[in-house]
């Protein structure tokens, strides 16, 4: 078994790119959940099938390959929309969670992002962060991004896309986003990236040192 990461929190809190900086730096493998969730959501609507079928989706989602997952492609906010639906259901997570904990075995070490890491997926993971940032921070990265990519955004729709997206997330009756007991919790709202890397690379090589 590597060495495992865990990383949660709730939508563009700053997750991926934390998650990225940290497995680059420490040459691990990298595995962003969401976008499992996401090539499952995308198969079903490429297909024109119902996002309310649970044998349906779970047969997309025994079918996902991790290899081939690619935000820009998945990134479309329907794709989210839809992601976030059939995320509730038990045997859709079932199917996606089997082929992360097979992924959290690579050597030497892999770093998972996501919202049930630390809770559901690898509970024995040596290193839990749980990432997050107020809603307006995190609405507020999200509309710079959209309009530094040259795209045309409101906030305020960014913002009631947020809490929406938080509500879902958090409230599902299975495995729910929360921080795992033994997470370290990093707030980034006033943090720069930098000093995220940093503050989870200090958990991170006190983890070592013990392992
Ligand atoms: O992080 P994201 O926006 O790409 O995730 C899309 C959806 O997938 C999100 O609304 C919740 C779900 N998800 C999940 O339920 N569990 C995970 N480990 C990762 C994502």
């Amino acid at each position: 078994m590597g060495f495992v990461i865990a990383i949660d929190g709730p939508a563009a809190a700053g997750k991926g790119t934390l998650s990225r900086q940290i497995a680059d730096a420490y040459g691990f493998h990298h595995l962003d959940t969401g976008l499992t969730y996401r090539a499952t959501a995308k198969a079903l609507l490429d297909a024109g099938l119902a996002l309310d079928d649970e044998a349906v989706a779970e047969t997309m989602a025994r079918e996902v390959e991790l290899a081939g997952l690619d935000r820009d492609i998945l990134s479309a906010h329907a794709i989210g929309e839809a992601a976030s639906k059939i995320a509730v259901m038990p045997k859709v997570r079932r199917a996606l969670v089997e082929a992360q904990r097979a992924f959290s075995k690579r050597q030497p070490g892999t770093v998972l992002d996501g919202r049930d890491i630390g809770t559901v997926v690898c509970p024995d993971a040596p290193v839990k962060l749980y990432v997050t940032a107020s809603a307006d921070v995190r609405a507020k990265r999200r509309y710079d991004e959209i309009v530094g990519r040259g795209g045309v955004a409101e906030y305020a729709d960014i913002f009631a896309d947020v809490k929406k997206r938080d509500e879902r997330d958090m409230g599902r009756a299975d495995s729910p986003l929360k921080p795992a007991d033994d997470a370290h919790l990093l707030d980034t709202s006033e943090m720069s990236i930098e000093a995220a890397f940093q503050a989870a690379k200090s958990f991170i090589d006190a983890a070592l040192k013990k392992n």
